[in-house]
């Protein structure tokens, strides 16, 4: 037996935007249920993205979801950039006034579902056959069937769909134009309990490949190397991974702090961009309709930034009954998503080695002394790094 229920904004996917829309609705008073194939536990513990702008610290903050980042969050003033055996360092604070946060997406999840959880807010995790239809009505249903195998439908005014790349909410917007670009590399990424050797993040283009040393706290580091499109983990031992580490960063005196690995990934490198992102009452969101390179940290951003665009649309739709900002939704976002496309694309075309490419050598070696020597280069990088046009949620 369908149990039938009512809510005002149906959410597909428990990630950074679903989340995040759902604690902006609630401080407006619109309620919304949230929709997740997965584990609250597997949600949790997904290793996945750790910078963010200084306008995404200052929005989960105005949410009411900054305690643990104001007491946890590394904040850094730039980056480093090393290449040909130089490491320079970007300083953004000194040229956009503006500075970044190291805080893991796994711990923003975590204060995002406590606070809905808290709050009475419904996430009904471990859900299976979920489904959208009616979006071109004004009362479109979510449906899906539970844990314990009840079937679902929830009547909503909108859906919005937060669930990812993978997810089945894209597919349902006609006549969507998709705009991608594979590369043939991959990120091997790995967590280290070593505290981090390095004040803060480095990007490293070195002849055998990009790697780039991050963090998560004063005792855990979070490292990356470049690796061909199609490998296979099992080709990289613990022991292979540091000495390719180890190489790809060095300076005389001084080396990578080496620990206990925790966790390892292969992630592949693609972008990709798709829109509208709204069709009739289907609103899209985050990695639904575009995802980057991660090389820039541009991913979890624009995922929290789409998110407060539409949280602002939907309640000037469903309280004042106005659509002008949602009409604009997909344009606004759009917008931004091109220029993190255009910059993460940037970032990883500077820093990331083709093989017996001379011409690219060359190319991105001077690209390189370019914004480390320029204050007009530095400012553009440090402008796009820290975060252009970063979204406010008008409360
Ligand atoms: P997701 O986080 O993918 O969430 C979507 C949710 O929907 C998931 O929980 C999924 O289980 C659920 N779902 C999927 N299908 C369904 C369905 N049919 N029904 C119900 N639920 C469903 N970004 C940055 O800004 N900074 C970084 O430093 C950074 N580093 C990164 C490093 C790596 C290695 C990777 C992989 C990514 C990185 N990113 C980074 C990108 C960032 O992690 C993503 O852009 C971000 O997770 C997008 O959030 P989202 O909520 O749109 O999607
Ligand atoms: C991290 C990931 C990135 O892609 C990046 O550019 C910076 C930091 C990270 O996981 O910490």
């Amino acid at each position: 037996m369908t149990v039938t229920s009512r809510t005002r904004v149906g959410i597909v996917g428990a990630g950074p935007a679903g989340l995040m829309l759902s604690v902006l609705l609630a401080r407006r008073g619109i309620e919304s249920v949230i929709v997740e194939s997965r584990t609250r536990e597997y949600c949790e513990a997904r290793q996945r993205a750790g910078m963010l702008e200084a306008g995404t610290v200052a929005a989960l903050r105005a949410a009411g979801v900054g305690k643990r980042l104001d007491a946890e969050g590394l904040e850094h003033d730039g980056i480093y950039l090393q290449f040909a055996g130089e490491r320079q360092h970007v300083n953004f604070r000194e040229l956009v006034g503006r500075t970044v946060t190291i805080y893991a997406q796994t711990e923003i999840v975590k204060d995002l579902i406590a606070d809905r959880l808290a709050a009475g807010g419904v996430i009904e995790f471990s859900a299976s056959s979920v489904a959208v239809s009616g979006i071109e009505s004004a009362a479109p249903v979510l449906s899906y069937t539970d844990s314990a195998g009840v079937p679902h439908e929830v009547a909503c005014d909108v859906i919005a769909g937060c669930d990812g790349f993978h997810g089945i909410a894209r597919a349902l917007v006609p006549g969507l134009s998709a705009y991608e670009r594979t590369y043939p590399y991959a990120w091997l990424g790995i967590l280290a309990d070593a505290g981090p050797s390095t004040d803060e993040l480095i990007y490293s283009r070195h002849p055998d490949g990009f790697a780039l040393y991050s963090m998560r706290s004063p005792e855990v580091s979070r490292l990356y190397l470049q690796v061909p499109a199609d490998e296979s983990l099992d080709a990289w031992s613990d022991d292979r991974i540091w000495a390719e580490l180890q190489k790809r960063f060095a300076l005389p005196g001084w080396s990578v702090a080496t620990g206990q690995i925790t966790d390892k990934s292969i992630t592949p490198m693609r972008s990709f961009v798709a829109g509208p992102m709204r069709h009739g009452r289907l609103f899209l969101a985050g990695d639904a309709a575009h995802i980057v390179p991660p090389c820039g940290a541009k991913g979890l951003n624009l995922a929290v930034g789409d998110a407060i665009v539409m949280a602002s649309a939907l309640s000037a739709l469903l309280l004042d009954g106005s659509a002008t900002l949602a009409d604009a939704y997909s344009d606004t976002c759009l917008r931004r998503a091109w220029r993190a496309t255009q910059f993460s694309y940037f970032m990883t075309s500077m820093t990331h080695v083709l093989p017996n490419d001379p011409f690219d050598d060359l190319a991105q070696l001077a690209q390189l002394r370019y914004v480390t020597s320029s204050p007009a280069a530095a400012t553009s990088l440090a402008e796009n790094y820290s975060g252009y046009e970063s979204p406010k949620f008008e409360s």
